[in-house]
């Protein structure tokens, strides 16, 4: 089936991960529709997507529990398939806070699904992830290997795929394909989308690309004594195109073939913390100041996949290599300091401010505007 012009709902797509899927659908000849609150995004990167792909960037302001309006933009815009990124993701705060991640996430998820039933639309991409695993006995980790989440964060991730397994045992007409995503790192080539996280990064490679712009005096590497080669934690990071390419294979093979499948996204190969802090220096050409801290509460020593199964069913595999991903997330911060906060306004104009936003109550406005 070909990709020409069918147009997918991204919720959440003004986020990191879903600015990255708008990209590889646009170039696979979808046309993404991003719908969006931006309790947790910034609309600057909608002109920035609208620079790269030199379209109209199509977005619907407002938010995934708000039930009647995701049907009538499903139905506006005509979409065959739901990527459904949209979901709080810090394990920490999930800890301190759950109700709001379950409010958010799990009642996102329902609400989105009532939409798509609404509009007729019966096929969903879900944006999970690798901590519905827990810590695992073995690694590589497989999708058969038993699920134990140990945050509300990742009990939400969990709870969202049994909601979407039991939908489509109550009606096979749901094509679900479930993704758990391992560590997302990266940025688009062109270093102008990237990860901007609020405040103080809780990730790895955010944290060292602030150390290397100077927002941040050094990395505290939690814990030198893992049971790993080098002593600190070994995780299976993916370059985000390589991810955003993942979602595109997804809807291809819903719409294609009208299965759904869970797979595991990720490169297959583990890299320890200080083995990303030298991959970086050596892009960066700069030296990253680190201290070993203690361990932090929560961390696993080793986590890395078994990504036979989406080579298997999705025709996938991840191409980018630790270099490219530390790189590529170098340029985004080096050319973005701040990330899009204080865009200085030459920026917009620089980038012809094409992209439209469209409120909740119909109006619309250029999204540099917002
Ligand atoms: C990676 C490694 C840390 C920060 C998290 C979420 C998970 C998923 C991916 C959403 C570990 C070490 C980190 C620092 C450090 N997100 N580290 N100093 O914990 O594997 O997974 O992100 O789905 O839900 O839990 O990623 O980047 O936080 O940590 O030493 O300042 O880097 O100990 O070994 P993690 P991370």
């Amino acid at each position: 089936m070909t990709a020409f012009n069918q147009t997918v709902l991204l919720t959440g797509g003004a986020g990191y991960i879903g600015s990255h899927t708008f990209m590889a659908l646009s170039d696979a000849g979808f046309t993404p529709v991003i719908l969006d609150d931006f309790s947790n995004s910034h609309p600057a990167v909608l002109d920035r997507l609208a620079h790269l792909t030199g379209q109209r960037v199509l977005c619907e302001r407002g938010s995934v529990i708000d039930t009647g309006f995701v049907a009538q933009v499903i139905r506006r815009h005509q979409c065959v398939a739901v990527i459904h990124f949209a979901g709080f993701k810090a394990v920490g705060e999930s800890v301190q806070q759950p109700l709001k991640y379950y409010h958010n996430n799990v009642g996102g998820l329902v609400s989105v699904l009532q939409a798509m039933q609404t509009a007729g639309c019966q096929s969903i991409v879900f944006s999970s992830s690798a901590t519905v695993y827990g810590d695992p006995d073995n690694v590589p980790i497989t999708e058969q290997c038993p699920c134990a989440p140990e945050s509300p964060y990742a009990h939400t991730k969990l709870m969202c795929e049994d909601i979407l397994t039991s939908l489509r045992a109550s009606d096979p007409a749901w094509r679900v394909g479930i993704l758990r995503y391992f560590n997302p790192v990266g940025a688009h080539p062109s270093g102008l989308i990237g990860e901007d996280p609020d405040g103080i990064p809780n990730n790895l490679m955010p944290y060292v690309t602030q150390v290397a712009v100077g927002r941040r005096d050094k990395l505290n590497v939690f814990g030198n004594d893992y049971p790993t080669p080098d002593g600190t934690g070994i995780r299976d990071y993916l370059h985000v195109t390589d991810l955003a390419e993942g979602h595109v294979a997804a809807v291809r093979a819903l719409l294609a073939r009208h299965d759904s499948f869970t797979v595991n996204l990720g490169t297959g190969e583990g890299t320890s913390v200080l083995g990303v802090l030298h991959a970086f220096e050596r892009a960066s050409g700069r030296p990253i100041p680190f201290e070993f801290a203690p361990r932090r509460a929560g961390d696993v020593a080793e986590y890395f996949a078994d990504v036979s199964l989406a080579k298997t069913l999705l025709n996938w595999r991840a191409l980018r290599t630790i270099d490219d991903m530390c790189r590529d997330s170098w340029h985004w911060q080096q050319s973005n300091p701040d990330g899009y906060r204080n865009m200085a306004p030459h920026d917009l104009n620089v980038l012809q401010t094409n992209s439209l936003l469209s409120n909740h109550d119909g109006s619309r406005q250029p999204a540099a505007s917002a």
